[in-house]
């Protein structure tokens, strides 16, 4: 028999033995909305995917000019910039944009360069209020709209036509609490763009949710290979063994829809099908659930119903919220979307995060992290403010922000791998990586995707 190609199957065909995330979830007490019972799996092929794409300067200017300069990307929630002259600095590759709140409550986005001689007119990773753009070195400045209103010693530039002169903008549009930018002038509505990511978080408001921790992390790999750890759930086995007794992973869901969407589902309060045979109900409610030992799931109920009816109530008082409408699934289970080229967004209750990667500057073996940690804002009562961002460097632990809590050891997991794996890219006599037709298909799919934009 050929043991990869058990009973004759198409290559992506075959599934993990046993009961598949969409058993479960079919199985859950609580009834699960008709988007997460959606698949939507191809199979895109099994040819490696070269280390070039990972290490090459050349590749990353590539990206940098076909993919980056024509992509929605999001650059920061609409609590970031509240009131009008409120703005930040996004960077990007070579690219830096000033990202400011205007007086009717419209967001515009210039480049992050004086038009005089070409000076940032905001720092790399500036943030504040002001009610005009003053440049640091000869004072040219523009109003909050971008219209220039002071040239000093105008008399030496007749060639300068100052009603022309304002700076030049990027798309600006608005999705679930993001402000999204496009640098392409004729870019497709970022409506489109997303796919069926609206129709999917029609009821998940994102937009109620606040951050409840931020960190920026410098990461010692290519944005792709950072971006990479977090798109699938093989990786649980190895790399996160601790979570084995209450979370699935071979059995994971993987789908892929249209071009700049992927999603995976991943269960929690049900076990590795790795260790499925050894764990009971008793052991999840102890091991995830923070139950007590000896605590025992009554007849006809399950571990995961019990812990998501647990964190439904502690999170909903914790938070000022009714979460009784969450199904179970919604409530416990890792939901990840992925909007290409870099957005990871979250809408469950139990992992309620945002990740966004990026290359850090032109260095293709360095990488920034952004990540949030979302809670839902009260329903009565002054929204909170977001939390504040903390800088951490290659080699500092996310355990070193408490508001991340348990989550901090796990991210330090994710990251640690990468040094090594940038590493060995470079040392490879094999020169691709090999992936698993199902379970690594959303990384064969960002692939694909840039391709399409390169090759444009
Ligand atoms: S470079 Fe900006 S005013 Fe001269
Ligand atoms: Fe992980």
């Amino acid at each position: 028999m050929n043991v990869q190609n058990p009973k004759g199957m198409k290559p992506g065909e075959a599934r993990c033995p046993g009961p598949s995330t969409r058993d479960v979830i079919l199985g859950d007490v609580t009834p699960t909305p008709a988007a997460l019972l959606e698949e939507s799996y191809t199979f895109l092929g099994d040819e490696d995917i070269s280390y070039d794409r990972y290490t090459s300067a050349d590749f990353l200017q590539r990206e940098m000019d076909r993919m980056w300069t024509r992509v929605w990307q999001w650059v920061c929630r609409e609590e970031d910039i509240p009131e009008s002259g409120d703005h930040i600095v996004y960077d990007i590759g070579l690219y830096s944009f000033i990202i400011a709140r205007q007086e009717d409550g419209s967001v515009k986005a210039f480049y992050n360069s004086c038009l005089h001689r070409g000076t940032q007119l905001r720092p790399t990773g500036a943030e504040g209020s002001a009610d005009q753009f003053r440049c640091p070195y000869h004072g040219w400045t523009w109003a909050l709209d971008g219209t220039l209103t002071d040239l000093p010693c105008e008399w030496d530039f007749p060639h300068v036509d100052q009603e022309k002169f304002e700076l030049p903008e990027v798309h600006v549009d608005h999705w679930n609490g993001f402000v999204f930018i496009n640098m392409d002038p004729d870019c497709a509505p970022l409506e489109d763009y997303l796919g069926v990511l609206p129709e999917h978080f029609a009821n998940w408001r994102i937009d109620d949710r606040v951050a409840v921790a931020r960190t920026e992390k410098i990461l010692p790999s290519n944005w792709k290979a950072s971006q990479e750890a977090f798109l699938e759930a093989y990786h649980i086995l190895e790399t996160h063994p601790q979570a084995l007794p209450y979370a699935g992973d071979a059995n994971a869901q993987y789908d892929t829809f249209g071009d700049h969407v992927s999603r995976f589902v991943q269960l929690l309060g049900s076990p590795s099908p790795h260790m499925a045979d050894r764990i009971t109900e008793d052991d999840i409610l102890e091991q995830m659930g923070g139950y007590p030992a000896g605590s025992t799931v009554p007849e006809g109920t399950t571990a995961r119903h019990m812990i998501a009816e647990n964190m439904r109530k502690a999170v909903g008082e914790e938070c000022g919220v009714d979460l009784s409408s969450y199904s179970d699934s919604e409530t416990l289970d890792s939901i990840e979307y992925f909007v290409f080229p870099n957005m990871f967004v979250f809408p469950g209750i139990n992992i309620s995060v945002v990740y966004r990667f990026r290359p850090n500057g032109m260095d293709p073996d360095s990488s920034i992290m952004d990540l949030m940690l979302m809670k839902p804002v009260p329903e009565e009562g002054p929204r909170p403010e977001p939390a504040d961002v903390v800088k951490l460097d290659v080699w500092d632990s996310y355990t070193t922000v408490p508001a991340l809590g348990g989550l901090g050891g796990v991210y330090d997991q994710d990251t640690a791998n990468l040094d090594m794996q940038q590493k060995g890219f470079k040392a490879a006599k094999k020169r691709g990586q090999t992936l698993g037709n199902y379970q690594e298909v959303r990384t064969r799919h960002v692939h694909q995707v840039l391709d399409k934009y390169l090759a444009d």
